[in-house]
């Protein structure tokens, strides 16, 4: 069939078709073998006419493996025959000891496509497609195949999935039954919990970053609101001499810039009033006893005011309060894990706000309300029971009590966001993915409690958002950059891969492409992803559903490939109109 070569270009060459030879089947996309008698290259046919075909060249055979990439071209003289058996197995992959079925090849008659499980699963990879492609089902199959393999047994392995729209909570309901070693948990926030756990984050684990995109902040104004009032709300919440004494300094030093401000002394009362309300010790509240030379007051009693316009008790009141200032503290810590709940939280904010004085400055008055407003908001509103957490757990603890349902080890962790708007929903993966990169980079051994943080409808938080601007980084592009070198690893799952972050992105070293129609993000995913082609990009624009363009460090060459559905599928199918349109339940 395949003549003499006639042009040899930089990535390909063209060879004539021996004459009279009737192509019967078709030979587009099929690989063929350029040998000359120093080497072998695989090469692709992309182009078809009547006299000639074009060949891609993709790599190299030495020794019975593919290597990707031409380091030498073949010579004029090279004859050129279709793929052997054995070298189509080469090229699918195979069922080694590190091999992973991903799924078949529809052009070689189903055959089996593997690739390396430690190239595919130790560096970030991501699917994309079309609604309806078949990323839910291919990411549902790939971790069950993952189960499945009966080589290499993934019991320490640590999935988190993090479920926008509650499509897996079955998908890998029966892994037990694969082995008993094998455990899957869900965890949701929905008050309808269909029997999943409910998931309880310890608020005190929350860092300063955390607390501001929870907050939606959106000046930097706020940011030193929130790391004074989480630095108060911990320091508050220690109970010992050292930090009672702390208290009773912060309220003292907060009374006497009240009392020295130019306020009226009816503002001023109100306002340590108002102190002392939020923050109270025995030397500070309305009730304690304050001696005068042969004579007690209350604290409230203090604050008569006479004719002259001052308070009655004011000297004894000053020296009372001046005696707690130590400027020893003003560098105090609290020591160690703290624990406080939300409520604590908003003691220490207003304490914040009230004994800085940031009300009174009319360029940060509003910033000061928003950050009430939205602490407010979550303490009375639905989200709150997130952050009821009994156990006093500390990171680790914590991340161990995901992970484990008593002595049973979790392989995937599902965390179950579908109640949640958007905004509350990525503020929790953001901070659940935080506190996963940040607990890897303290082991001491890097790398060896692996962990895989899958996000679906990725578009919707891993973004070119205003973390950025706000608070230096964003998580998930920060975990893309340095995860890998902690075993923290990215899946990426989303329909419109222009709206993920291109640094994200750019860090993903395994590509699923689903069928993918939008020219926008066609036209993305030909810039953004390195080596890839553009013969590549136009190949998975005809794909089916449940088939994709595999490609990446992980493949020997871009392939396409056929997945199963999963056993059991993922609830992720089209509404059945047929049925629900004629009224049927
Ligand atoms: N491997 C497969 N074999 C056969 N059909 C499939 C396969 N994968 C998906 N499908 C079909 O496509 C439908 C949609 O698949 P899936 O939910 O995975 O799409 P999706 O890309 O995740 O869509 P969305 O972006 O809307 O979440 C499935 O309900 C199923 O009917
Ligand atoms: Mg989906």
């Amino acid at each position: 069939m395949f003549d003499k070569i006639s042009y040899i270009g930089e990535t390909s060459l063209y060879v004539d078709l021996t004459p009279g030879v009737e192509i019967k089947s078709n030979i587009l996309s099929s690989h063929v073998v350029i040998q000359d008698n120093e080497k072998m290259i695989l090469g692709e046919i992309s182009e078809l006419d009547k006299t000639k075909v074009k060949i891609k060249l993709m790599g190299e055979f030495h020794d019975g493996k593919l290597f990707g990439g031409i380091l030498r071209k073949p010579l004029m003289d090279a004859t050129i025959r279709p793929v052997n058996d054995e070298e189509i197995s080469i090229i699918l992959g195979e069922n080694t000891e590190s091999g992973l079925l991903l799924g078949q090849s529809p052009f070689y008659n189903g055959k089996p496509v593997y690739f390396n499980i430690n190239d595919f699963y130790s560096n970030h990879f991501s699917i994309f497609g079309n609604s309806g492609s078949g990323k839910s089902c291919g990411m549902a199959r790939l971790i069950q195949n993952t189960f499945l393999n009966q080589k290499v047994k993934p019991v320490n392995a640590n999935f988190f999935v993090f479920d926008v729209s509650g499509e897996y909570s079955r998908a890998f309901s029966n892994i037990n039954e694969i082995n008993p070693a094998y455990h899957y948990r869900v965890f949701t926030t929905s008050e309808t919990n269909q029997g999943f756990e409910e998931l309880h984050i310890p608020l005190w684990l929350l860092n300063s970053n955390d607390l501001a995109l929870l907050l939606q902040c959106s000046s930097h104004t706020q940011l030193p609101i929130i790391e004074r009032m989480l630095h108060l709300a911990r320091c508050f919440a220690e109970n010992n001499e050292i930090s009672i004494a702390y208290k009773d300094h912060l309220i003292a030093k907060a009374i006497i810039s009240v009392l020295f401000s130019d306020s009226t002394p009816v503002r001023k009362k109100n306002d340590i009033f108002s102190i002392v309300e939020t923050c109270s010790t025995d030397h500070f509240n309305l009730e304690a006893t304050i001696a005068g030379v042969g004579y007690t007051r209350k604290f409230r009693e203090c604050f008569n005011i006479d004719k002259l316009g001052t308070f009655t008790e004011g000297i004894l009141f000053t020296n009372y309060v001046s005696q707690f200032v130590n400027e020893k503290f003003d560098n105090y810590e609290a020591q160690g894990l703290t624990y406080f709940t939300l409520s604590d939280l908003e003691k220490a904010l207003d304490f914040t706000l009230i004994s800085e004085g940031w009300y009174k400055n009319e360029n940060t008055y509003g910033d000061s309300v928003t950050v009430k407003v939205r602490l407010h908001s979550i303490v009375t509103g639905p989200y709150s029971k997130i952050f009821n957490c009994n156990t006093r757990y500390d990171l680790p603890q914590f991340l161990s009590s995901l992970l484990y349902k008593g002595s049973e080890k979790c392989q995937i962790v599902n965390i179950n966001l579908d109640d949640m708007d958007d905004a509350i929903a990525g503020v929790i993966t953001k901070i659940l993915s935080r506190m996963i990169f940040d607990f890897s980079k303290t082991i001491p051994n890097r790398g060896s409690i692996p962990f895989h943080i899958l996000v679906e409808e990725a578009h919707r938080y891993i973004k070119n958002d205003t973390d950025h601007f706000l608070i230096g980084y964003n998580i998930f592009e920060r975990i893309a950059k340095e995860g890998r070198k902690y075993g923290v690893i990215l899946g990426v799952i989303s329909q419109r891969p222009v709206e993920v972050s291109d640094t994200v992105v750019s860090q993903c070293s395994n590509f699923l492409i689903f069928k993918t129609n939008h020219p926008v993000d066609e036209e993305y995913i030909r810039k953004m992803i390195p080596n890839i082609s553009n013969d590549i990009v136009d190949k998975q624009k005809g794909l089916q559903s449940g088939t994709c363009l595999a490609f990446g460090t992980a493949f020997k060459i871009p392939a396409i490939v056929k997945l199963e559905m999963p056993n059991p599928p993922p609830l992720s199918n089209n509404a059945d109109l047929l049925k629900y349109w004629g009224g049927q339940q």
